[in-house]
């Protein structure tokens, strides 16, 4: 199964369900639909009238985020993974880079994966080296870091989705080469075999993905597909993804 995540971001109003509205037309007359799977992410605002617009339908809603609490607390505009499956969500990211250079520490990311985990989200669990680590050859161990220090193995991997996302490429337009890329993958997967045995988790690319260069993408087979931010604001950019994708 692949997959294809739309990260909006800071992006959306009630009435931006048009754009997801033409992504489900598309995807419900696609002849390779059963292939893969489509996942949005919009802002906490319109997950609950998305979720509920589109729950017998194919496209599944997700949050961008969520607090390291359980359900209730004290914490002033918190929203717990309780809330979020509450309101109609199946999945949620963790460790977005966003988030972690806003102060996401690895003792809160290991409480938002697990209270996703258990309150039946979804997990799509980002990480990334940033300009510096890989000007420094750091790649492979930063990465190998933010695996182990959150994912371990009592963990449901069948719920877990891992987002590759060099910070250096997300919102630039740059992107690894296809070798670099595929080293990159299979780096990550044999970390993710490590931790939890035989078959990893998907992994998946994010990072300026566009209808362009998913042709370059889609060459590495250990890429499971792809968490998409600035393409996934325009139905035509986002379908033209998955149409090159197996085009
Ligand atoms: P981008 O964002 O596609 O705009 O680079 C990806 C992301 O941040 O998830």
């Amino acid at each position: 199964m692949k997959y294809f995540i739309g990260n909006w971001k800071m992006f959306g109003v009630p009435k931006s369900i048009n754009i997801l509205d033409k992504v489900n037309s598309f995807h419900k007359k696609d002849k390779n639909r059963k292939k893969y799977r489509v996942i949005f992410t919009p802002p906490f605002t319109l997950i609950e009238s998305y979720a509920k617009f589109f729950k017998n339908k194919k496209i599944l809603i997700g949050s961008q985020n969520c607090f390291q609490k359980d359900r209730f607390s004290s914490n002033t505009a918190a929203i717990s993974p309780y809330m979020i499956k509450k309101v109609g969500a199946n999945y949620t990211l963790v460790g977005h880079s966003d988030n972690r250079s806003e102060g996401d520490t690895d003792a809160m990311l290991k409480n938002k994966v697990f209270f996703a985990l258990k309150n039946n989200l979804k997990v799509v669990f980002c990480i990334g080296e940033n300009k510096i680590d890989k000007r420094n050859k750091k790649t492979f161990s930063v990465l190998k870091k933010q695996l182990i220090s959150i994912l371990e193995k009592k963990l449901d991997k069948k719920k877990i989705i891992v987002a590759y996302e060099p910070v250096w490429s997300i919102g630039t337009g740059k992107i690894p080469t296809k070798i670099e890329l595929q080293k990159t993958t299979i780096h990550i997967k044999k970390i993710l075999k490590k931790i939890f045995g035989k078959k990893s988790p998907a992994v998946l690319y994010g990072g300026s993905v566009d209808g362009n260069n998913v042709k370059m993408f889609r060459e590495i087979k250990e890429i499971d597909g792809f968490l998409i931010g600035g393409a996934s604001k325009s139905a035509k950019k986002f379908i033209d993804i998955i149409k090159n994708y197996y085009r």
